[in-house]
């Protein structure tokens, strides 16, 4: 009586994973070194068809043949260890799928490793934290695809749905699913920190009550901001410290933690050549915050920021623009970023499967991933999601609101280094001359680096003073 799938690792994402199975009829065995997270497996599965072990060799002779098992463990140097462990045990055609947040770099060099010896491997983006592992993630599978064909009747049937669409779909090739995920995971970073940023206009700018903070992100999470993140930010601002009538949120210290996915976004964008300052500005900001205790020093130097002298309601409305506008902005940096890796790396990307596997199920998920689906749909060779008609409109609409909120604050003395980053981008993207003629003038100046001349072929250089 064996089981159909194996999990390696059954902290809160596997275990959910493998209860989210057992519901759709897979049975499913989980191994830990950790014997009590086996345990606890069990005991949440009463009635379902889980078992726990903390040893690989029974676990993996528990599975039926060809064997698929997923890791989910902490990414690093574990992910090549428990692949160690796991080699002596396993066949020629078995199916070893990395659920985890790897580096993509690092799974690229595991595909060859494993194609190498004879297993099938796959990396895959798993979105959605413990609620959508147990209810329904949204998966980025890349790689080997005839195993993911062999998976994906399972994949399918655990992943959200919307419109009963399932949230999962064949990413591409190599480490295409892991890359796709870091990008989600860039993307989410950005749209956190303009979350925090609206807050702090919220809070400081305008003043208001946590009671009237709740009400503004209810409010937006019932228009075209819908979203996970506005819906979980809402929830956020009821739930109080326990055994108090305070908000917990006002007793978390101000100090942002990350586990890299955000940074490796940027840094990958960089060796791409493709801007995302919206990504970048929230990891630089995550980073900042961590300096506590010179923000505190610089504070009784230089004083905080002032009240916002305006009508909060007129107010409240350009600021749903405001956010709306740089939300688009920031998929539509995450989205260059994926045309260009695609490219690059010869992933084929379909951006609009993409967008699609993205409504449901992931951090990252909204309303707005409808239109950024059909964009795409409508034009697969899109370059750039600014230069969808449908989606022009909307930024013409919101930009003046992004304006004036930026504005504003940057007056008030209120940090908004994520919507700036969004405006500043928006407006050097639409610049035909950009001053960047100047760089290269001075490049070529203190360096003889050269520069190329409008309308006229070769490289250029000029000795711009005599010696
Ligand atoms: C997801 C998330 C998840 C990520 C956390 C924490 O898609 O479910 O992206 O994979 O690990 O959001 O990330 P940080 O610790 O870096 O904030």
């Amino acid at each position: 009586d064996k089981y159909d799938f194996g999990m390696i690792g059954l902290g809160t994402m596997g275990r959910n994973l493998l209860l989210n199975m057992a519901d759709h009829g897979v049975a499913g065995a989980g191994f830990d070194k950790d014997a009590t997270k086996g345990a606890q497996l069990e005991k949440e599965g009463t009635g379902k068809k889980v078992k726990g072990f903390s040893e690989v060799e029974p676990f993996v002779a528990s599975l039926n043949s060809p064997k698929a098992i997923m890791m989910l463990v902490p990414a690093g140097k574990i992910v090549d260890e428990v692949i160690e462990e796991l080699l002596p045990f396993l066949a020629k055609g078995d199916i070893l799928i990395d659920g985890g947040n790897s580096h993509f770099t690092d799974t690229n060099r595991r595909v060859d490793y494993l194609e190498s010896k004879g297993f099938h491997f796959f990396g895959m983006g798993v979105s959605g934290g413990e609620e959508g592992a147990r209810k329904g993630p949204s998966m980025m599978p890349g790689g080997d695809k005839e195993a993911y064909n062999v998976m994906k009747p399972i994949l399918e049937s655990i992943a959200a749905k919307v419109d009963g669409a399932p949230c999962v779909t064949y990413i591409g090739p190599g480490a295409s699913g892991h890359f796709v995920k870091m990008v989600h995971n860039g993307i989410e970073y950005a749209l956190m920190q303009l979350i925090a940023e609206t807050y702090e206009i919220l809070r400081n700018g305008l003043k208001l009550s946590d009671t009237e903070i709740h009400g503004v992100f209810e409010k937006w999470n019932e228009g075209r901001l819908q979203s996970f993140l506005i819906e979980i930010t809402r929830d956020i601002f009821t739930y109080k410290a326990e055994g108090t009538d305070h908000l917990l949120v006002n007793d978390i210290k101000d100090e942002a933690r990350a586990k890299g996915t955000g940074k490796w976004t940027s840094q990958e964008a960089m060796n791409l050549e493709t801007p995302i300052p919206s990504v970048d500005s929230a990891v630089s900001m995550r980073d900042l915050s961590k300096y506590k205790s010179l923000r505190t020093t610089a504070s009784q130097l230089y004083g905080h920021s002032d009240a916002l002298a305006v009508d909060k309601d007129a107010f409240l409305a350009v600021l749903e623009e405001a956010y709306f506008f740089s939300m688009i902005i920031t998929y539509s940096q995450g989205m260059h970023m994926l045309s260009k890796a695609s490219t690059e790396y010869k992933y084929e990307l379909k951006l609009n499967e993409i967008a699609k596997i993205w409504r449901g199920g992931c951090i990252i998920r909204s309303t707005f991933l409808e239109q950024i689906y059909n964009a795409y749909s409508k034009d697969t060779n899109l370059e750039h999601l600014l230069l969808d008609g449908d989606v022009k409109d909307l930024v013409l609409g919101a930009l003046p609101g992004a304006r004036n909120v930026i504005a504003t604050a940057v007056s008030a003395g209120i940090a908004v280094p994520a919507y700036a980053a969004s405006l500043s981008y928006f407006d050097n993207f639409r610049t035909k001359d950009m001053p960047s003629n100047l760089t290269q003038a001075q490049r070529d100046y203190f360096g003889a680096h050269t520069y190329a001349l409008i309308g006229k072929e070769g490289v250029f250089h000029t000795q711009w003073m005599p010696k």
